[in-house]
């Protein structure tokens, strides 16, 4: 493997109008697109003979995760450390959160030790939010609650972009426990302003029909008619402590009539995301997630991209006051 490494410090440019990035409600197009751009610059440096840049040096970033993940905070770590910053990494489970400490405290105690980006999950909302006024660094929002997952949802528009040439115009139809759903909610803002048409459908009792008025959606309970005119096909995780709360009779019953396999997938959807992590034979069949059509791979190698341009929007504006 070339592991070669490249010290100067590249002129690629972000544009973020806040020094955090808490949600997509609120970004515009041109920010969106500036991200990609910068995304898609790294990606043509990295897929050649760059290992490591030193944009982000001596910027310390810090992942505070107070619930579990996989992909959001390797992809953060790894994105950080590509670009020459130190990363200092928090997990809730092996922490002093376990003794009392409150989430301020945390969060006060490793800012203390002098970190200029953190990066925070919750599973309460708001957290990140209210984190922007208990400690000086800028704030990445990598989840909270079933309010936003920003960075989620441009790494899945970016991966749209990429794929079928834009994100204007398609037809995007996001399934599953729209609810409860973070990643939804980051999807519906920022697809809309790049310019697609989104349709949300799942149990009635995962979608309230409010949300065709409040997010100017489409609300549609059964699956075949909401991808009927689907270009784009968005799967959610069902979480499975929806079913023991009574929100739906068996996982047997769900995959039924929400899961997607080859025989209700329709010839007009090109492409099937997923954010991951995926319960295969539920919400998904292991048949549609490895085939070509799905990019669930492409979504998480894309997701350190995209992460690498809001880290370095994100420094050079807080450098830059
Ligand atoms: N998509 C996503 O947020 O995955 P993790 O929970 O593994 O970070």
């Amino acid at each position: 493997m070339a592991a070669t490494q490249k010290n100067s410090p590249t002129n690629i440019e972000v544009k973020l109008r806040s020094r955090h990035l808490l949600g997509t409600e609120g970004l515009s197009a041109n920010e969106i697109q500036s991200i990609f751009a910068a995304a898609g610059q790294y990606k043509k440096m990295f897929s050649a003979e760059t290992r490591k840049l030193s944009v982000l040096q001596g910027v310390t970033v810090s992942t505070m995760f107070f619930e579990n993940s996989t992909r959001t905070r390797t992809s953060f770590e790894l994105a950080a450390r590509r670009l020459g910053a130190d990363v200092v990494s928090f997990v809730a489970a092996t922490s002093s959160i376990s003794k009392g400490e409150s989430v301020d405290d945390t969060a006060r105690t490793i800012a203390a030790m002098g970190i200029d980006i953190a990066v925070v999950r919750h599973n309460c909302a708001g957290v990140p939010l209210r984190l922007t006024n208990v400690i000086d660094a800028a704030i990445i929002n990598a989840g909270d609650g079933v309010h936003e997952h920003p960075t989620q949802a441009l790494l899945d528009a970016f991966t749209i972009q990429e794929r079928l040439g834009k994100v204007k115009g398609l037809n995007v139809c996001i399934v599953g426990d729209i609810a409860n759903s973070r990643v939804a909610r980051s999807n519906i803002y920022s697809l809309q302003t790049l310019g697609a048409r989104v349709t949300v459908c799942g149990p009635r009792t995962l979608l309230p029909k409010e949300f065709e008025k409040v997010y100017n959606v489409g609300v549609e309970y059964d699956l075949r008619e909401a991808m009927r005119n689907a270009d784009v096909v968005i799967m959610l995780r069902i979480q499975l402590e929806r079913q023991a709360s009574g929100m739906f009779p068996t996982l047997e019953e769900y995959r039924k009539f929400y899961g997607l396999n080859r025989s209700n997938l329709p010839d007009n959807v090109k492409l099937v995301l997923h954010p991951g992590p995926a319960n295969r034979g539920v919400e998904i069949s292991g048949e549609v997630m490895d085939s070509e059509i799905c990019a669930v791979t492409q979504q998480v190698t894309n997701g350190v991209y995209i992460r690498m341009a809001v880290l370095t929007a994100l420094a050079k504006k807080n450098k830059n006051g």
